[in-house]
């Protein structure tokens, strides 16, 4: 192990420096504050590597994302998304054996419990699917005990797997007032959310095979991103040993908000609200450009990509092909066309690298394949999950693992006296 040199209030320390496997490095200052008595500030923890993890690797430079070491290109070409699932969470690709198993767990384990329907008619007809697909979630933790060996935990994560496309299927049909939808189990695992999602008790739905595909490949460009807002909030979670359950609620919740998972959505939002207002776009370009003005142009710009997103350019191709054989014909879409082409040649744009991110593809994308739009972070959260999994997986089987307790600067009033009221 290679140390390097820090000289910190006339003191020199050393300190040992980590090399991951695609030579990225780290410097180890866990031990910083008992040698030295700082501690290091990284707001929005831009800089900082919370942990050492074996499961993506992203190149946001180069434009590079693997998972478990394979190039998201062939992932996105060649598997199912159950398969990309057992490969976060267990670290291979299964054999043949071991992905019927794992399709058998899931089919079996996609009903959620009769009694959980209840909860349901509690919500507000106008609730957002995502407080109800966390609020669900968290719940499943009243019903399934927390793992206490291999066996259980492996239970709990495909029951988890399992029931989440059901609870979001089911919020979905609470919204629109129409009756729950069972799966079936001899529907695939996209198959499935789908027929849960449109059938209708008088109609059942025939899944069209460009719309399987196009929920195939979306659910895996979403399954991991290393160290996200939302990832990064299920270990932390997680590190306080909470259930499966209630960690994956907590990233739930961290992905709804429009900086992050809730993106898709507001791009959607965005485009509407350019046409209704007379179709400027321009206007809307020069106002995410003007520093004076809050607005910001969303799907562009990411905080890891300094260059094209992989999944962007995979799901733009995939949008081009699905819109063409659906004959979607889409005022937004040409609204979006427009913004691309100018956010790919404008100075402001280019210099400080902002490119458009996946969600602004995928929003196009579910608007087509008919999901409405505040469902958008729920599919999102559907495909995230094996990655939330894999990243609480990871943390609570590392024996090096302890509760998360970051440091802050203090920047509040000196100690002071309290001046009693006179009256009280
Ligand atoms: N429109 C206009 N300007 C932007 C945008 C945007 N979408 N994004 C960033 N910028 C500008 C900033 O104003 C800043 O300019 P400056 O250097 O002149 O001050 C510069 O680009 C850098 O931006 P930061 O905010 O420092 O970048 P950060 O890494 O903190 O934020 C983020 C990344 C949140 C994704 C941001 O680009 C953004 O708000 N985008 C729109 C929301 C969005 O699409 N989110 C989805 C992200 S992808 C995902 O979660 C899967």
């Amino acid at each position: 192990m290679s140390v390097t040199k820090m000289a910190i209030n006339g003191k020199e320390l050393e300190l040992p420096v980590i090399v991951g496997t695609e030579d990225e490095t780290g410097i180890d200052i866990s031990q910083l504050r008992k040698r030295s008595g700082v501690v290091t500030l990284d707001t929005g923890y831009g800089n900082t590597g919370s942990c050492q993890s074996a499961i993506t690797f992203i190149n946001g430079e180069k434009g590079i994302l693997r998972y478990r070491g394979y190039p998201i290109e062939q992932i996105a070409t060649t598997t199912r998304f159950p398969e990309v699932c057992y490969l976060l969470i267990y670290g291979e690709l299964p054999t043949q054996e071991q992905y019927t198993e794992f399709r058998e767990g899931l089919t079996h384990h996609t009903l959620i419990h009769e009694d959980m329907k209840k909860f349901f008619e509690g919500y507000a007809i106008t609730a957002h699917p995502m407080a109800i697909l966390s609020s669900m979630v968290a719940a499943l933790s009243s019903y399934y005990e927390a793992a206490e060996d291999d066996e259980a935990m492996n239970l709990n994560i495909v029951r988890l797997l399992a029931k989440a496309k059901t609870i979001a299927a089911f919020s979905y049909k609470k919204s629109v007032g129409q009756p729950f939808v069972y799966p079936q189990n001899h529907l695939s695992y996209t198959q499935n959310f789908l027929h849960m999602m449109f059938s209708v008790p008088a109609e059942p739905y025939e899944v069209p095979p460009v719309l399987d595909e196009a929920l195939n490949l979306l659910l895996i460009l979403h399954a991991d991103h290393e160290q996200n807002c939302s990832t990064s909030t299920v270990r932390m979670v997680g590190s306080s040993e909470t259930n499966l359950f209630a960690s994956i609620s907590a990233g739930i919740n961290a992905l709804w908000g429009p900086l992050h998972g809730g993106a898709n959505q507001k791009v959607i939002e965005m485009l509407q609200h350019i046409i209704d207002d007379g179709g400027d776009y321009k206007k809307y370009v020069d106002m995410a450009k003007d520093k004076d003005s809050p607005f910001r142009l969303m799907g562009f710009g990411h905080r890891v990509y300094k260059n094209y997103d992989p999944r962007a350019k995979i799901l733009k191709e995939s949008a081009d092909q699905v819109l063409g054989q659906l004959g979607v014909d889409d005022p937004l879409l040409e609204i979006a066309k427009h913004l691309e082409e100018i956010a790919l040649e404008d100075d402001y744009f280019v210099s400080r690298k902002l490119y458009p991110n996946v969600d602004f593809y995928s929003g196009i994308l579910y608007r087509a394949m008919g999901i409405p739009t505040n469902m958008f972070t729920v599919m999102f959260a559907l495909g995230r999950l094996p990655g939330w999994i894999a990243h609480w997986r990871e943390m609570r089987l590392d024996p090096a693992g302890r509760i998360h307790r970051p440091r802050q600067i203090y920047t509040g009033p000196k100690m002071r006296d309290v001046v009693a009221l006179a009256e009280r």
